[in-house]
């Protein structure tokens, strides 16, 4: 039917125009450009969310028995935001416009689920963390396949081992009784789904 509409209304000298903007192909540096921008735009505001929700655990249990264990990953956070800080400037890559909200929510995960117990806020982290690690390796993948291995080595690196410590904090979050947490398999489905929209976002706004 659109076809047909199309065929009557638009006249031959518009859909030879139509066909030589619909037929322009992106070449391969652009595509890998973007590709980085966005790469760099997401692991910014994902990690500026995870800095955030350790502030949040550390605000409600920074005094308890797993006040150590939560600093010592919220450092690793930190370090991580600095990082993509730093690859910003040096990609040229646009920030996510959303830094507010994801610096809002993650305080609000971190201190919501601590609220909760202990068990709750390592449920959250479990949570994250898997979501972030298998983010992280598709984010991989990706850069293996289009990537300058030698210009971008640098920021293959910093995934890699970006990857190996959020998997580190997956697991001391098991370690620590994550499955103890109320309706963990609930509160893991939530925040799971939460974390994969984000991502959706941050890599597009
Ligand atoms: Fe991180
Ligand atoms: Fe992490």
């Amino acid at each position: 039917m659109s076809r047909l509409l199309s065929r009557v209304i638009i006249r031959p000298e518009s859909r030879r125009c139509l066909a030589t903007l619909t037929s322009f192909e992106k070449k391969p540096e652009e595509k890998t450009r973007e590709l980085i921008d966005r790469i760099i735009r997401v692991d910014q505001a994902g990690e500026l969310a995870a800095d955030r929700i350790y502030a949040g655990q550390m605000a409600v249990l920074g005094r308890t028995d797993v006040g150590p264990t939560i600093q010592h990953m919220w450092d690793e956070e930190k370090a991580h935001l600095a990082k993509f800080n730093e690859l910003i400037p040096k990609y040229r890559a646009r920030p996510s416009a959303l830094l507010p909200v994801w610096n809002i929510a993650g305080f609000a995960l971190g201190a919501g689920t601590a609220l909760l117990g202990k068990e709750a806020a390592m449920a959250c982290t479990v949570a994250v963390e898997s979501v972030i690690g298998e983010h992280y390796n598709n984010q991989l993948r990706d850069l293996m396949e289009h990537a300058d291995q030698t210009k971008d080595k640098d920021l293959i690196e910093t995934i890699k081992k970006f990857r190996d410590d959020e998997n580190e904090h997956h697991d001391t979050g098991l370690a620590n009784n994550a499955e103890q947490a109320p309706f963990y398999r609930n509160l893991t489905g939530v925040i799971k789904l939460g974390c994969r929209l984000g991502i959706y976002l941050a890599e597009r706004i």
